[in-house]
């Protein structure tokens, strides 16, 4: 993940910050679910930024720069604990060990919110470009796609859940 320091930061406002961030592929429209820790550098960017902006990527595992990896750019919305019950259960199955700072659980490790990551434009890069696709992606065409198989040059096919 990527994000935004505030403005007000006092030595890297305006600068871009990435790390590691534990996302789940919940909603069929390839929004992605978070659990935003308050405590998290992430959060706080996110928080603080006026349109809660943030952006994700996905690659292979490991990085290949001959195979396919995406750059989600959207923004973030905090949900209610009540309309979550449909994505906990999900959550928990791509990350067991985040059941140690679930949202609304009086004795989690940390104060925490579930929260919706919406996709708002799609960079794909297949690989090299005069072998692959590289550009936007049309956010309708991501949305209906499903999860994808993406080729490898060497070992098969990688299935990359977005
Ligand atoms: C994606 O689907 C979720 C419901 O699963 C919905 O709440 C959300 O608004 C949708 N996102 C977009 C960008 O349409």
């Amino acid at each position: 993940m990527a994000t935004i320091y505030p403005a007000d930061h006092p030595t890297l406002a305006g600068a871009p910050y990435a790390m590691q961030e534990y996302y789940a592929n919940c909603h069929a429209n390839g929004s992605l679910t978070l659990i935003l820790l308050p405590i998290s550098r992430h959060a706080q960017n996110i928080l603080h930024h006026p349109a809660h902006s943030a952006s994700l990527s996905v690659s292979s595992d490991p990085p290949d720069a001959a195979r396919a990896r995406v750059a989600l750019m959207g923004d973030v919305t905090l949900l209610p604990d009540a309309a979550a019950t449909d994505v906990k259960a999900c959550y928990l199955a791509e990350h067991p060990d985040a059941v140690e700072w679930l949202p609304g659980d009086d004795d989690g490790a940390h104060v925490a919110y579930w929260a919706r990551f919406d996709p708002h434009m799609v960079y794909f890069v297949g690989g090299f470009g005069d072998e692959h696709f590289i550009g936007y992606i049309p956010l309708p065409l991501y949305q209906a796609s499903g999860s994808s198989t993406l080729g490898t040059p060497s070992s098969g096919q990688q299935t990359v859940l977005l």
